[in-house]
């Protein structure tokens, strides 16, 4: 008998399991009793009448599918539109829209670099960010988190040559907001270009949302670019680049994820419009999902939980050991609310965490019962 050329797999599935590494799906169903506070649906906006209306609305008029790629017959006049309007919410010249985030942060590393280009890269960024260097064949720098002297230090280092720093604008295992101000200073006094992930920013921070490059005041400003993912705060699915419009220009000719890839399904980009514009007409839900994180942060911290002050709507409470971590999560679970879990490898701290997100739309009865159910749960330490 030939062997398997798949065995290797079952060495590969007997090592995590030796680890306790082991992922899972676990399907929901449509109406789960479950209450759920490990979901980026930032604003509650997913289930929103208003946002699926458009999505199904926008599939019957525009199909189920783009059809083809953005350069072929992926475009319809709602990418056009979406676009438009995502731009000028956020204060860039342009923007374009990808069929992810995951595909936006790979179009902007890899077609805004070249082999001899320098990438510096924040430690705590997102596995996307560091494909997007990978992929790029650009020189990658990984530099302390959040420590603008560190990515001068490095600039210095390499004077004269093409430079990009690239970071999330809030990290999503610590919710913490990454010093955009003074990277952007240090990029300016070096002529680098600044690529901000705002992922966990757009639509919780800035004015109304409009995202953490805009509450910095660099919303627009020469040399910065931002990414997006309409899957979060937008509730829908989708990416987005945004900035001067010949850098988007170069994209569309550049970018390989945004050229070999199928446009954006209809029914996402229709339902990306009707949540921008519902956020446009409710500024506050950026304000509620802000105070939603900050009341549960104050809640747990004053009951003896130790948590990072959330900049945005991420609050991550640290556990003490990673199957603690693992048993909390469970634990929650089986007493009817969903968190997330953070442990190494998939943190570089090597600091296990449950991980809150916050949402506009959750209740003051929801918020006390997750808080409750948190603490009943909690590991010993
Ligand atoms: C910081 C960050 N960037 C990019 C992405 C990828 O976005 P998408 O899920 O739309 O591919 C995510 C999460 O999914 C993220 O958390």
């Amino acid at each position: 008998m030939p062997q398997d050329p798949f065995d290797w797999t079952d060495d590969a599935a007997r090592r995590r399991a030796d680890a306790g590494l082991v992922r899972s799906l676990r399907p929901r169903p449509a109406d789960s009793a479950l209450l759920d506070l490990a979901s980026n649906d930032y604003l509650g906006l997913t289930r929103r009448a208003e946002v699926t209306e458009a999505a199904a609305s926008a599939a019957r008029r525009w199909g189920a599918g783009a059809t083809g790629s953005r350069l072929v017959t992926g475009s319809t006049e709602l990418h056009a539109e979406l676009e438009h309007e995502l731009a000028r919410f956020c204060g860039f010249e342009s923007a374009l829209v990808f069929s992810s985030g995951y595909a936006a942060n790979l179009a902007a590393l890899t077609a805004l670099s070249a082999p001899g280009t320098l990438i510096v890269s924040d430690a705590g960024n997102h596995a996307s960010i560091v494909d997007g260097c990978r992929l790029s064949r650009a020189e990658t720098a990984v530099v302390a988190h959040a420590d603008p002297e560190a990515v001068a230090k490095t600039l210095d280092a390499h004077r004269g040559r093409r430079a990009l720093l690239v970071s999330d604008s809030v990290f999503s295992v610590d919710g913490d907001a990454a010093p955009l101000s003074a990277f952007a200073g240090v990029c300016r006094a070096h002529g680098a270009a600044l690529v901000v992930d705002d992922a966990h920013g757009f639509g919780v921070l800035g004015e109304g949302g409009r995202g953490a490059l805009r509450a910095a005041g660099l919303a627009g400003a020469t040399g910065v670019v931002a990414t997006l993912t309409l899957s979060k705060s937008l509730g829908s699915q989708g990416g987005a680049v945004l900035g001067p419009a010949r850098v988007i220009e170069h994209l569309v000719n550049a970018a390989r994820t945004f050229i070999f890839d199928t446009g954006l399904a209809p029914a996402a980009v229709g339902a990306a419009l009707a949540s921008l514009r519902l956020l446009r007409r409710e500024p506050a839900l950026a304000d509620r999902a802000r105070s939603v994180a900050s009341i549960l942060h104050g809640r747990l911290t004053e009951a003896g939980l130790t948590a990072a002050r959330p900049d945005a709507a991420v609050v991550s409470v640290q556990a003490p050991s990673p199957e603690s971590a693992v048993r909390w999560a469970a634990d929650c679970r089986a007493a009817g609310l969903v968190v997330g879990c953070f442990r190494p490898p998939s943190v570089p701290d090597g600091i296990s965490r449950i991980r809150l997100t916050a949402r506009a739309d959750l209740t003051e009865r929801q918020i006390g019962t997750a808080v409750a159910t948190i603490l009943e749960t909690a590991p010993e330490v």
